[in-house]
């Protein structure tokens, strides 16, 4: 199947500039699209201008109302013939409309290994600084489906790493990440593979 991404983003998108690169790279087929970004200063979208890859500002700012900026990012994921939205650090809720007209078709990625530690609030150092707290042993990234609550959808892929007794929130959040651009990778290439079926 081949794969035309449309990336969200808010902040550093290095998720997103670890699957941009494997596709320059020949890793994955899966082509970069566009990005959009709610954040006009985000590191994401001068990645995307530094790319060539087109990239578009679409805030609540100018779209008030929920519908409109939902169909405002929908206009431009169309408009790039995007088949997969792939969520890199985007710190807004998908809106319904979105949700519906990309069923089954948009990825998250968070930063442990849920159904533990997800949910509202359970965003950055905080995941990780629970983690932590509940002396858990093992954590690790987990690339999912997006539906209508936070970090709710099917899982599609995992990976483990080892939590040592000395690891503070920021050394734990710094060896999540590395391996956070593996899986995405991963797992975009096994849906283009067959190997995950999306809904
Ligand atoms: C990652 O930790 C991811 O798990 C979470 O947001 C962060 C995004 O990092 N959803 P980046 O913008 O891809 O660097």
């Amino acid at each position: 199947m081949e794969l035309k991404l449309g990336f969200l983003a808010s902040h550093g998108g290095s998720n997103m500039q670890a699957i941009i690169d494997a596709y320059k790279k020949g890793e994955t087929t899966a082509i970069p699209a566009v990005v959009i970004s709610n954040n006009s200063k985000s590191f994401a979208l001068q990645r995307a201008k530094d790319e060539g890859i087109p990239n578009f500002h679409i805030s609540s700012a100018s779209y008030p109302e929920s519908d409109d900026l939902d169909n405002a990012i929908i206009e431009k994921m169309e408009e790039f013939g995007v088949n997969l939205i792939i969520l890199a650090g985007y710190m807004k809720k998908i809106g319904i409309g979105i949700l519906r007209k990309y069923k089954g078709k948009i990825l998250n990625i968070h930063p442990a290994l849920l159904p533990k530690f997800g949910g509202e609030g359970m965003y950055g150092m905080n995941v990780h600084r629970a983690v932590i707290e509940a002396k858990e042993k093992e954590s690790g990234p987990t690339v999912h489906l997006v539906d209508e609550e936070y970090d709710n959808g099917r899982i599609l892929n995992q990976m483990k790493i080892d939590v040592n007794e000395n690891d503070t929130p920021e050394s734990l959040a710094e060896k999540v990440l590395a391996v956070e651009h593996l899986i995405y990778i991963d797992t975009i290439k096994k849906i283009e593979t067959g190997e995950i079926v999306l809904d």
